[in-house]
């Protein structure tokens, strides 16, 4: 990433960041407090939950390691001197692992994902929660036309484009921290 690109991240973070925190200082003040039931299906919805969140730590985790992968190579073109150590081959092997595998990590996560919606009967009164799902179905949604062989070059290339960068992924952080902070007092 250059630094304009980096800067736009930045920018568009901490509007996510501000919007989410506003919202959520509206809905504390303004709705009525909502209470966690705490029945049998709520503890293990809760465990899908927790399966969902790492789920997706390991997921963007793959593109963090690219992001800090990509300035070895940068070093490679600036520095004349410049070998890449034994080191950065197994980051190499480990990335390649990651790739092959995204496709079952990424059902998975969707998956885990929606039966812990389902299983905590969730308050869609706060937009968070809505969102989040859309959010979720959205990464599937375009994931599965990346990867279906009969999907017309157009409509990959979009998917690509709207499937394969941060800015869902600063969203569905944001959107889940605030809204469990609002339904866990
Ligand atoms: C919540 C679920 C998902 C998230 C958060 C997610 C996230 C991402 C991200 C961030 C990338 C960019 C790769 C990178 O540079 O790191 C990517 C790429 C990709 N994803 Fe997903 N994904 C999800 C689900 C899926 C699903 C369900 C499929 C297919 C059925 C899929 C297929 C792909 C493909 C084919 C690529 C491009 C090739 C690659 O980089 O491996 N993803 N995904």
């Amino acid at each position: 990433m250059n630094l304009k690109g980096f800067k736009g991240v930045l920018i568009y973070t901490t509007a996510i960041f501000l919007l989410s925190a506003v919202y959520s200082l509206y809905v504390f003040f303004f709705y009525p407090p909502f209470d966690e039931k705490e029945t049998k299906l709520h503890e293990i919805g809760e465990v899908f939950g927790e399966a969902g969140l790492w789920l997706l730590v390991f997921i963007y985790g793959r593109t963090l390691l690219k992001i800090i992968w990509g300035k070895g190579k940068i070093a490679q073109r600036l520095l004349p001197d410049y070998y890449p150590s034994s080191k950065l081959s197994v980051v190499n092997q480990f990335l390649g692992l990651l790739n092959r595998t995204h496709v079952y990590f990424g059902i998975t996560a969707v998956a885990v994902i929606l039966i812990h919606v389902a299983m905590m009967g969730i308050p869609m009164q706060i937009l968070f929660f809505p969102a989040l799902i859309a959010l979720v179905v959205w990464q599937g949604l375009f994931g599965l036309f990346l990867t279906w062989r009969y999907t017309p070059q157009q409509i990959r290339k979009f998917s690509y484009l709207v499937h394969a960068q941060f800015l869902t992924g600063i969203m569905i952080g944001f959107f889940a921290i605030f809204g469990h902070m609002l339904i866990e007092t």
